[in-house]
């Protein structure tokens, strides 16, 4: 049955397909429409809108039987777009949490055999049918905070039958999942260099081995590459990239978190979809990603920020400020991984954001919606409230958008559809 939302106190669409992504002082273009009204039909939205064009668009619809929800208190916004995360783990790492709270730093917990590859040891030891129970069961926490679109990376298996394992569990639950979440696989083979084996060995490996297979058996659709000191450098970014390419990859990728180390001309030169992280970004950096993004008819390259790393790591946060001012698109994500962010809660980053990063309320909107959608090149499908896309929609019991900031910590969602059906429901 179809479905009338009408009354909708705050209406934030984010519309405006031509405007996608949104940068610098548009970033704060939320579309909002206060009285408004969203029409869903088969799990898309055929209207939304003000009342005026509500009348038209009901007097001209062949659709005349549909349930009506009255929203005259509510405030709606699309579904969060996480655009980056590594949802597929086995085990936890709370002990390394601790070791940190004691004074450890993440490399020194590395080094002592913790980190990535704790996990990694953690998922190859695991039946797939068990890590991917673990995996959609994280998927409720996930709904529960408003994320309707997710992205996944590989990068804890590290040899080609442990990170096909990975990506065929996301490809199986992006077939079916319980919520009907859209789940995007990122191949991110080059996580981190795995025991016994030398660094160039594992690079070709990756080359010639896994990308044609992953890539063959359409296992993903961006290929990653964690860009850092003692993981992998902007030589192994260069032969992963061109070899991913070559068989229909995306790159996107991680670099500058704990140092400056070149990851903005790789992306520049291999035209990524996106960067992450940038803790440590530099001013130079920023203006080679400004004289990109403005010759660049086509895609541009969006700066993913990661707060929730930040927090939870106590490092340095993304210069978030000084990208938008200079008109690079902004979005932001959780991050979500059992070693530096370990939380599925959209919200918690987008508090962090207004608090860390000094983005406004709008701007930290489009920055988990539309232009994470645009992160994820499905800008056409969500991200928005507009005629065509999904109803991937976000029903808050609030007086209004702002409140969502400053009543912080708990979550005022009532209701999540995704592709026009409710997932999740707070009463
Ligand atoms: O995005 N930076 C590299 N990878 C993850 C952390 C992975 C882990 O510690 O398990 C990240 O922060
Ligand atoms: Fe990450």
């Amino acid at each position: 049955m179809s479905l009338l939302i009408k009354n909708i106190k705050q209406l934030v669409t984010c519309a405006g397909r031509s405007r996608i992504p949104r940068a610098g002082k548009k970033q704060s273009d939320i579309g909002l429409i206060e009285n408004g009204n969203i029409f869903i039909e088969k799990g898309k939205i055929s209207f939304a809108g003000n009342i005026s064009g509500l009348k038209k668009f009901l007097s001209s619809n062949t659709d005349t039987k549909y349930d009506i929800l009255d929203a005259s208190d509510k405030v709606i916004m699309p579904g969060f777009v996480d655009s980056h995360t590594h949802f597929v783990f086995a085990g936890s790492r709370e002990n390394e949490y601790e070791m940190r709270l004691a004074g450890k730093s993440y490399e020194q917990i590395a080094k002592a055999g913790g980190g990535i590859i704790s996990t990694v040891k953690a998922l190859r030891e695991i039946p797939k049918k068990a890590l991917k129970e673990q995996a959609e069961d994280r998927l409720e926490k996930f709904v529960k905070y408003g994320t309707t679109t997710l992205e996944g990376k590989s990068g804890y298996g590290l040899d080609l039958g442990n990170e096909i394992k990975t990506l065929e569990i996301m490809k199986e639950l992006n077939e079916e999942n319980r919520y009907s979440l859209d789940i995007v696989s990122t191949f991110l083979g080059a996580h981190s260099v795995p025991p016994g084996i030398k660094k160039s060995d594992y690079v070709k490996e990756i080359s010639h081995n896994m990308i044609p297979i992953i890539a063959k058996e359409n296992l993903a659709t961006f290929i990653d590459i964690f860009i850092e000191k003692n993981y992998f450098d902007t030589e192994d970014a260069d032969l992963i990239f061109t070899m991913g390419k070559r068989f229909g990859l995306i790159p996107k990728l991680h670099t500058d978190q704990f140092n400056s180390v070149g990851g903005t001309d790789v992306a520049i030169n291999h035209g990524a979809v996106s960067v992450d992280h940038l803790e440590v970004l530099s001013d130079e950096d920023i203006e080679k990603l400004v004289a990109f993004n403005k010759s660049r008819e086509n895609r541009k390259i969006i700066a993913t920020v990661l707060p929730g790393v930040s927090y939870f790591l106590d490092i340095p946060y993304a210069p978030a400020r000084k990208l938008i001012k200079n008109n690079v698109p902004v979005a932001l994500a959780t991050d979500f991984n059992p070693g530096s962010c370990m939380t599925e809660n959209m919200q918690m980053i987008m508090s962090l954001a207004s608090l860390r990063l000094k983005m406004s309320a709008e701007e930290i909107i489009n920055a988990v919606t539309a232009n994470a959608a645009y992160a994820l090149m499905m800008e056409d499908k969500v991200g928005s409230i507009e005629a065509g896309k999904q109803a991937d929609l976000l029903i808050f019991d609030m007086p209004s958008y702002k409140y969502l900031f400053y009543n912080f910590g708990v979550n005022n969602l009532e209701k999540v559809f995704k592709k026009g059906k409710v997932v999740y429901s707070s009463k």
